[in-house]
């Protein structure tokens, strides 16, 4: 697929297939997460692959919106680092351009993916936490599902005119 074509029919599955995802196309996740843009190349991510199904399903325990985690394959939790990048805001929107890469790249390889939220929401970063014994320092930004597509979603083009302005509002 060209990359175009890649950004316009991606959409989030959230129905999977039993399967597989192979440690080849999990390195090649991972490898477009870390090749996204950073401020000041901080590269200020870490990320937790979770395979163990025991753990995934608990995530749902504290996630209203991740009942999809029960047939996904692998997750993988997005985190920004704060010893690398103390400022909080620049550590969401790089754990953030990283998560799209994942999907971008998940859609590519034929898998389906879906961004979960859990950053701002302290409930959800608590448990993630919590979970994923994560280190004090370190701040869980998202979860991207991954598994084998069981739906195939319409590609919706979402360019609208009026959101666009030139030179000033
Ligand atoms: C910051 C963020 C948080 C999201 N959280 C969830 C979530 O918790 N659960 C879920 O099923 N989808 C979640 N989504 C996916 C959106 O619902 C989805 O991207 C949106 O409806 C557009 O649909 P599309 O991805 O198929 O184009 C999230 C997306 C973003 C960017």
């Amino acid at each position: 697929m060209d990359t175009f074509q890649t950004i316009i029919s991606r959409r989030s599955i959230r129905h999977f297939k039993p399967g597989k995802i192979s440690e080849t196309e999990i390195e090649k996740l991972l490898t477009a997460a870390m090749q996204a843009p950073s401020a000041r190349n901080t590269q200020s991510w870490q990320f937790v692959v979770i395979t163990d199904k025991a753990i995934m399903i608990k995530i749902p325990q504290f996630h209203p919106y991740a009942e999809m985690l029960h047939e996904a394959s692998v997750a993988i939790a997005v985190c920004g680092d704060q010893s690398l990048e103390q400022n909080v805001g620049y550590i969401i929107q790089n754990c953030s351009a990283a998560t799209q890469n994942i999907l971008l790249t998940a859609h590519d390889l034929g898998l389906g993916a879906v961004w979960l939220g859990i950053y701002p929401r302290e409930p959800r970063m608590a448990g993630m936490k919590d979970l994923l014994q994560l280190p004090e320092y370190i701040v869980p930004v998202s979860l991207v599902a991954l598994g084998h597509p069981d739906e195939k979603l319409e590609t919706v083009v979402r360019f609208m005119p009026d959101r666009v302005h030139y030179d000033k509002w």
